[in-house]
């Protein structure tokens, strides 16, 4: 394989994006993502497709300007209206991120699918990784969990109108304004929380940054509506690939209930962003988000020097 120095972030990292340095002063930050729908409004899921994909990005510290649309779509089973109404969505949360959409690919497909390759830049050294994170950091979450388990429920009936535009709401919402209040500190490390869920998300911070971590679990802000249908063992797919990959690398503690570890591995779509830094400034930034209207943000955890690599949660 060749080695290009200018890789900064590349296929070894566990990061979603790589980052490729031009100058000394300025980077490229490239990611994409794509996926099927999650919410049965066209508009709704262009929105949240969107909000997805710029995340990894704003997780950088960087600031996203192009992206290209990836759509997939059964053209002789769906009418041409839902895409259009996707694309339309998708394009209003580029407008309002100051994204502009330069291009794109589609292609006659099964299932429908849509997203973006985004191309964001960064300040090489003020570039933020997932392999930062130090001893004595506490961990900052913007954004309540659930939407793995509440999107399950959806596709089998049982969400009410409300609690789906409720998760929608906070899906299509943008980790822009959180991503710059974190950049007027210092931060250490920060992921954004997707597919692999807090644990999934917060294992690869821990080991890229050869720490631990212990998460306070009554401090995690969740959906409230989640917490009956994890009850009731409402379990996406996605979540169980979690718990088993990722559950060797958690200890939970005796009175963590089962429910709520399924809530912890729950694969989030376009989550909140997880961000470590030194305990005052978590505490600024957490005044600051809530001030901003990110009002369910939380101080969930702290790095931990042993047992490294590992998640412990009380
Ligand atoms: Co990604
Ligand atoms: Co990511
Ligand atoms: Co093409």
């Amino acid at each position: 394989m060749i080695h290009d120095k200018n890789v900064i972030r590349g296929m070894e990292s566990l990061d979603d994006a790589g980052v490729y340095k031009l100058s000394d002063e300025l980077a490229i930050i490239q990611t994409i993502d794509f996926f099927t729908p999650i919410v049965d409004d066209p508009y709704d899921f262009g929105q949240i497709a969107v909000a997805n994909a710029l995340s990894d990005v704003y997780a950088m510290g960087g600031k996203p300007l192009t992206a290209m649309n990836v759509v997939c779509f059964p053209i002789n089973k769906l009418d041409i209206s839902i895409l259009k109404e996707i694309l339309k969505g998708g394009v209003d949360k580029m407008m309002e991120a100051g994204v502009t959409l330069v291009g794109g690919h589609s292609i006659d497909d099964a299932e429908l699918k849509y997203g973006l390759s985004v191309t964001g830049i960064v300040h090489p050294k003020r570039m933020i990784t997932n392999a930062g994170a130090k001893v004595g950091d506490k961990l900052v979450l913007t954004k309540p969990l659930g939407t793995g388990i509440i999107s399950t429920a959806l596709k089998a009936g049982k969400a009410s109108k409300e609690t789906v535009a409720k998760i929608t709401k906070y899906m299509a919402s943008l980790n822009k304004k959180a991503s710059e209040l974190m950049q007027e500190l210092e931060v250490h490390a920060c992921t954004d929380i997707t597919g692999f869920g807090l644990l999934g998300h917060a294992c690869q911070l821990a080991q890229n940054s050869q720490v631990g971590m212990k998460v306070h679990s009554s401090s995690v802000p969740v959906f409230t509506e989640v917490v009956d249908f994890a009850k009731a063992g409402l379990c996406p797919g996605g979540l169980k690939r979690n718990r088993e990959f990722y559950g060797k690398m958690v200890e939970f503690s005796k009175q963590v209930p089962d429910y709520i570890q399924d809530i912890l591995f729950d694969p989030q779509t376009s989550g909140g962003l997880l961000i470590s830094l030194a305990p005052e400034e978590a505490e600024l930034l957490l005044e600051r988000l809530k001030k901003a209207g990110i009002s369910e943000a939380a101080i969930v955890g702290e790095v931990i020097s042993k047992p490294q690599g590992k998640i412990l949660v009380v």
